[in-house]
């Protein structure tokens, strides 16, 4: 029997995992050529950027922004989305999904995920449309492309505009279509974790020319695009990209997709080999996702199927053992504080305001699905798939090692 590491054994790994962000002299001379150019204002790289990122989705325009955030704040409030609409949106998802629509004046409206993708479950959506239902956000989350053919006729049904949330979905296809502009419009983050970074970033992409001319203007402080520079014409704001981010963003464009194939085929080994180990599960995939990006690679540890420790003990072994890995979100965002506070007036709009109409009560809300991703996902940065075979056949190996070994987590517990 092999000591776990947790317990003072030796580690099945010491060496480091590849490091992330990716950089080389492309990058370092794209900075200096900005730096030198003095252009570092909105100038040539951006439009550079903003036509090469579209045209590897397949969108036909791309509007680039500060962030992510910004990306979906844009599409939605340009989308038509205002006071007191209601917009539905995975309830397993990143804070900024929720923001965006807060931003907007919308009212959220939390759904529930399905267990084998962590996706949006187009089923439970179509049972929380109401007549204030106006947009749902799809989170393609980590990179899996959310069932595009059940939330296309849900939103034909009900007349909704689609804002997809393709801030972790570079890359990604659904029936040979890229990600983004699959809907009206769809936002992407460049953020330092994400697979091509500049630190921050993002990028909103349409296929609906109208639409992409009023989100360039809502992000360039609400002008018009070919008038007098101080005419302005709506509320906007300043969500401009900085030439430096552009520059960095064109280069790491160049690797995305070597580096995509290589986390596909790692990710592929790691469902095959993981999923061998009693209690964990891998997530589903769909044959109508023609290629996608992973930006998080998650297993799900179900502790009751397999006489098991529970998962954050899991992890922690793993960790000693040299993977490294977490639990990820903690709760469904329905849970937080943010939405739990009750009360009225101006500080509550858009929640419980004269716009709305309606009281939205979030201490009601319960997603099954997204509670228990929470307790039982486990979590693997891209960074990692980015390693070679025998750097997976390690994580398989502190897969096997902690669990074939569980007693001694029992015993130390
Ligand atoms: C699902 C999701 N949506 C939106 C965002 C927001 O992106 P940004 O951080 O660039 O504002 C993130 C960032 O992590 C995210 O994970």
């Amino acid at each position: 029997m092999a000591k776990l590491a947790i317990n003072g054994g030796k580690s099945v790994r010491k060496d480091p995992w590849p490091e992330w962000p990716v950089f080389d002299t492309g990058e370092e001379e794209a900075l200096l050529g900005v730096l030198r150019s003095r252009q570092w204002y909105s100038a040539q790289k951006i439009k550079e950027f903003e036509e090469a990122f579209a045209a590897f989705q397949g969108a036909r325009f791309g509007v680039a922004v500060c962030n992510g955030t910004a990306s979906l704040e844009a599409a939605l409030v340009c989308c038509g989305i205002g006071a007191g609409d209601e917009v539905i949106i995975p309830a397993y998802t990143f804070q900024a999904t929720a923001d965006a629509v807060l931003r907007a004046n919308g009212v959220p409206v939390f759904c529930d995920v399905e267990l084998d993708t962590f996706n949006l479950d187009v089923r439970a959506a179509a049972r929380l449309v109401t007549d204030k239902t106006k947009a749902v956000v799809p989170v393609h989350w980590a990179g899996l492309p959310c069932d595009m053919d059940r939330l296309e006729d849900l939103a034909a049904r009900h007349r909704l505009a689609i804002v997809e949330d393709a801030c972790h979905s570079w890359g990604s296809q659904w029936k040979g279509k890229g990600t983004g502009a699959l809907g009206n419009a769809g936002g992407f983050s460049f953020q330092l974790s994400k697979n091509i970074t500049a630190g921050e970033g993002g990028i909103v992409l349409t296929d609906d020319e109208a639409l992409g001319r009023l989100i360039r203007g809502f992000v360039n402080c609400g002008r018009g695009l070919e008038d007098p520079w101080y005419h302005h014409y709506r509320l906007g704001s300043n969500y401009r990209m900085t030439e430096f981010q552009a520059a960095i963003l064109l280069v790491q464009l160049g690797r995305l997709e070597e580096q995509a194939a290589r986390r596909a085929e790692n990710a592929a080994y790691l469902n095959a080999q993981l999923s061998r180990t009693p209690g964990v599960h891998a997530l589903a995939e769909d044959e109508r996702v023609t290629r996608r990006s992973y930006h998080i690679y998650q297993v799900r540890y179900v502790a009751g199927e397999c006489d098991g420790p529970p998962r954050d003990r899991f992890i922690a072994a793993l960790n000693a053992e040299g993977v490294p890995c977490w639990g990820g979100y903690e709760q469904p965002l329905y849970r937080h504080a943010l939405f739990q506070r009750r009360g009225s007036g101006p500080e509550h709009c858009p929640l419980s305001c004269p716009y709305y109409g309606r009281t939205m009560d979030y201490a009601a809300v319960n997603c099954p699905n997204a509670e228990r991703i929470c307790r039982e996902a486990i979590w693997f940065g891209q960074r990692l798939l980015l390693g070679t075979q025998k750097d997976m056949g390690d994580i398989v190996r502190a897969f096997q090692k902690v669990y074939g070994n569980r007693a001694q987590l029992k015993e130390h517990a």
